[in-house]
């Protein structure tokens, strides 16, 4: 989106709460905020302090929240341009009314409404194809970004599998919490301008694929005059950009990973569709498991890419200093910990806010295990998922001090030499347990937060052999 029309409308937005236009220095916070400046970097190009940017940034982001009713600040801004709340409710050409969380604001420009409606990116290429087009997107099943930090290497890496290699099917997984919808959120704001239709559906409320098909056909018709027959016919004539959040919810528990519920099995074929024809577009999943066809058409195809999705590194302190801990000099163990998981350390963070004042210190002097707390209900959620193979290995990983290698199944486990293999690459695709190097073979270590949570409830039936 031109940031003239940004600044245009955001001065009016101001103008309507203060009856002043938006200055310079407020200018430049909007202009620095969509190009993802530090207020210490706008502070220094406008030779002046800091604080003064965090101050009029703070009015700024105030009087926008006021004008439309909700909250915006530095890390929604971007993100609340693109709520698709933005529509029309009369127009003539010369004055239009456009409804933005039911207040109606007056532009003279029709040209101006659309791009506030859909787009939020410059203009894309200059192809026959994508001249004057604007981006539709549908966000409305997509989580909040609020704060984000670092994930510099995995925005490189998906922005190199989609907009050089023209990957297809993407898949990111990881554990709950890890991040995997937020780094999406982030990916969309930042290729927006590449495709013609974005939409993200979570599959929460478990979609047929029949279902999802037709949600998806009814999206990417907008604005088309000819209908096509199916989704994969968009994906041809279009630039379509689809996110399927929590896979998961369609994939079975009690069963090894990554196979799906009955009713859903077509759903592999259709991804495998996706993956081998040929079309413009991109699918990226989200799940906790890696599905088992997935990591097979990565194999055959080079237009399936899988990402999984690690802890951050230090930038994890920004986490901590968000929520207001103190002795910095303790982050990073606490970091370590809690393996850089946003989640669990935002978590921790409340529990040493409530407990300890916001010492880190104080919290780490008093843990001989890893304390859980809080984080028990999420760590219980993957293990439910777990097949009786999985959970007796698991089980038997627990009690082991070092890392184990595949050939050292023990004998009193009830289960082939397949079975034991079998588990163990399922648990590897639920993240549960991870492949180190050692003596130059392969060696499987057990989470050791899940470890915590399994010893710590050693008695429990669930886990029994
Ligand atoms: N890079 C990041 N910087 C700051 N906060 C982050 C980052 N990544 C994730 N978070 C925060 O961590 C929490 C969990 O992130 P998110 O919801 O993206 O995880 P997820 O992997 O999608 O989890 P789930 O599988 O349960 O949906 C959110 O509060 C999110 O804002
Ligand atoms: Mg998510």
């Amino acid at each position: 989106m031109d940031i003239k029309d940004v600044l245009e409308f955001t001065d009016y937005l101001f103008f309507s709460q203060t009856g002043k236009h938006i200055d310079s220095l407020q200018e430049s916070i909007l202009k620095g905020t969509l190009d993802g400046q530090k207020y210490s970097e706008i502070a220094e190009a406008e030779h002046c302090t800091e604080g003064h940017v965090r101050n009029v940034a703070s009015e700024l982001w105030q009087n926008i929240s006021s004008a439309l009713g909700e909250e915006v600040n530095k890390y929604n801004f971007r993100r609340t341009l693109q709520k698709p709340n933005f529509s029309i409710t009369s127009s003539s050409f010369t004055k239009e009314f456009i409804n933005v969380s039911n207040i109606n604001f007056c532009y003279s420009n029709i040209q101006q409404l659309e791009i506030m409606n859909n787009r939020l990116a410059p203009s894309p290429p200059e192809t026959s194809q994508t001249q004057n087009q604007s981006t539709i997107i549908n966000l409305i099943e997509a989580p909040e970004l609020t704060t984000f930090y670092d994930r510099t290497s995995e925005l490189t890496t998906l922005k190199q599998w989609i907009l050089e290699d023209h990957t297809r099917l993407i898949t990111i997984y990881g554990l709950s919490g890890i991040g995997k919808s937020a780094l999406t959120v982030k990916l969309i704001e930042e290729i927006n301008s590449e495709f013609d239709y974005i939409i993200w559906k979570s599959f929460n409320n478990i979609p047929t694929l029949s279902t999802l098909q037709t949600e998806l056909k009814d999206f990417f018709s907008q604005s088309q005059q000819t209908l096509l027959s199916t989704v994969i016919d968009y994906f041809r004539n279009s630039r379509c950009l689809v996110i399927l959040d929590d896979l998961q919810d369609i994939l079975k528990s009690g069963e090894l990973a990554g196979q799906y519920l009955p009713g859903y099995e077509d759903y592999s074929k259709f991804f495998k569709q996706i993956t081998t024809s040929p079309h413009q577009s991109c699918l990226i999943l989200l799940s906790w498991t890696k599905p088992i066809e997935i990591a097979n058409l990565e194999t055959e195809n080079s237009s399936a890419q899988t990402l999984n999705l690690k802890g951050l590194g230090e930038e994890a302190t920004e986490i901590l200093r968000e929520k207001g801990l103190i002795d910095q000099e303790n982050w990073l163990e606490l970091i370590t910990i809690y393996q850089g998981h946003p989640r669990w350390l935002k978590i921790i963070a409340s529990t040493i806010i409530e407990l300890f004042n916001g010492s880190v210190s104080l919290f780490l002097a008093e843990q001989n295990d890893i304390y859980l707390g809080d984080l028990e209900p999420g760590l219980e959620s993957h293990l439910d998922r777990l097949s009786k193979l999985e959970k007796q290995v698991i089980y038997w990983l627990a009690t082991q001090a070092q890392p184990v290698n595949i050939s050292q199944k023990p004998a009193n486990l009830v289960l082939s030499k397949p079975e034991f293999m079998q588990a163990i690459q399922s648990l590897i695709r639920r993240n549960l347990i991870e492949k180190v190097e050692g003596g130059g073979r392969s060696l499987f270590l057990l989470n050791p937060v899940f470890k915590a949570y399994i010893q710590f409830h050693t008695t429990d039936q669930l886990y029994s052999i």
